[in-house]
């Protein structure tokens, strides 16, 4: 622990005493003395004592255009005094209309209707009870199953954590595995040896084609899929994969939900990347992290034409979808949201990722050659470095020690990273220039050096 003044010691002892953080390890409350992120600017984080690290997860791969932006400070301001608040039950606001009809030409074929919500649970739980309703109002209750995937991530919401195959064995909360099912590893390096990536896309959606068939058509509602896995570790399905999933679905009658919380908003160099980049148009997108660029909380599901146009006959009429939030769709967090989309078309962010892309990867990759590099997965300004240490006793927790000590020195040398056990993840904001990527991997190369020397 670095000594702190008197001040960041009393927030690092509230922290420490009341605060509950997600994924909380509650047998160790009171102990985590964790970093205390005290401001911020561009890409880096000052903690209480002042010292600069770049923001190597990107917040939580949500912080696109940079921290500390005064013109979204005032976008915010200026919301926040013509209207604060308003029940999205009852009326509709200048804010809200204009980024739906916003989203709606932003995202691919007939996205067109926008449900918002608070952030990317809800708009999972959203897209899930949209799924719902609409199979209950077509006649079909069975038919409600949702199929997921191993490593996926969801939410923290009862069923956004059902369809969520991450940590899975080690969840000591309850989920419905009635209603859900999980697909195997979809993980290119895990086909056997000899295999192509193209007959590996095809087992992957076949996988999903027996799990619909074992449980009947008519029972199963959705499939839900990252474009790629992101809290997972960055794992990139075999080129085709989502296509013939696709496929899979719209023969059985089962809707494509993409969920696209990590990927939207340029974090691969496109708004969305479902179309752009995996050359789909599923039933439902969700949204939220880089729709505000983390400046304010904000989420949205977004629907297609059919899901929508088929319910309105005259059986459904005064039928509502009981779902919604205080705080869906807020005018503040939607003015937020403009501003961000605007910034994003003024300074070319969308354009700058594309064009930066093949550097990032190519350090990232470049990682590879180091001792006790696994290996190093990447899109986009998105990567994910796994290590490895060999070890008889617990190679699990040798890994993961492995990678907290890359961690601890990455965070002396000046960088953030986001170790999910053995794994180093980046997401940094978009606005990353070609130097800082440079400054990003020189440190995390160095962090690795250091680390395999003191094993
Ligand atoms: C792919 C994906 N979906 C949904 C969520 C949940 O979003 P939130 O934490 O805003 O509820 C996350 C969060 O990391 C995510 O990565």
């Amino acid at each position: 622990m670095t000594a702190l003044s008197n001040s960041s010691a009393t927030i690092r002892d509230y922290d420490n005493t009341h605060y509950m953080h997600p994924w909380e390890v509650v047998a160790s409350m009171g102990k985590a003395d964790r970093t205390i992120s005290a401001s911020a600017e561009g890409i880096y984080i000052y903690d209480g004592e002042g010292k600069r690290l770049i923001d190597g997860p990107g917040g939580m791969w949500c912080t696109q255009i940079g921290n500390g932006r005064r013109d979204m400070a005032d976008a915010i301001a200026e919301q926040t005094m013509r209207l604060a608040y308003h029940s999205p039950w009852n009326t509709s606001c200048e804010p809200g209309a204009l980024l739906a009809h916003k989203l709606a030409e932003l995202s691919p074929g007939d996205l067109n209707t926008v449900f918002f919500t608070t952030g990317g649970s809800t708009a999972v739980d959203s897209a899930i009870r949209y799924m719902h309703f609409y199979n209950n109002r077509l006649g079909r209750p069975e038919k409600k199953m949702v199929i997921g995937r191993a490593k996926g991530y969801h939410g923290s919401t009862y069923l956004a954590a059902s369809a969520t195959g991450r940590d899975r064995k080690s969840n000591a909360l309850d989920v419905d595995d009635e209603r859900f099912h999980l697909l195997p590893d979809v993980n290119p390096s895990l086909r056997p040896d000899g295999m192509s990536m193209d007959d590996w896309a095809k087992a992957k959606a076949t996988d999903l084609e027996d799990a619909i068939l074992k449980f009947g058509a008519d029972k199963v509602g959705a499939f839900i899929a990252e474009p790629l896995l992101a809290s997972g570790g960055v794992i990139i399905p075999a080129p085709g994969y989502h296509k013939l999933c696709l496929e899979v679905c719209r023969k059985h009658d089962v809707l494509y939900i993409s969920d696209e919380v990590v990927t939207g908003f340029g974090r691969l160099g496109h708004w969305f990347s479902s179309e752009d980049v995996f050359d789909i148009v599923p039933d439902m997108i969700t949204c939220a992290k880089g729709l505000t660029s983390g400046y304010l909380p904000l989420g949205a599901c977004l629907i297609s034409d059919r899901l929508v146009n088929e319910l309105k006959t005259p059986e459904n009429e005064g039928v509502m979808f009981n779902n919604g939030f205080t705080y869906g769709g807020h005018p503040v967090s939607c003015a937020a949201a403009l501003k961000n989309i605007e910034i994003f078309e003024n300074e070319g962010i969308l354009e700058h990722v594309r064009a930066l892309t093949p550097h990032f990867q190519e350090r990232l990759h470049s990682l590879g050659e180091l001792p006790n590099v696994a290996e190093t997965r990447g899109l986009g300004f998105m990567g994910c470095v796994e290590a490895t240490v060999e070890s008889e006793d617990d190679p699990d927790e040798a890994n993961a020690k492995f990678g907290r000590t890359v961690d601890k020195h990455c965070e002396e040398m000046g960088l953030i990273v986001r170790p999910i056990g053995h794994m180093c993840v980046f997401s940094p904001p978009l606005i990353m220039k070609e130097k800082e990527i440079d400054m990003m991997f020189d440190i995390l190369r160095e962090a690795i050096t250091r680390a395999a020397a003191e094993l």
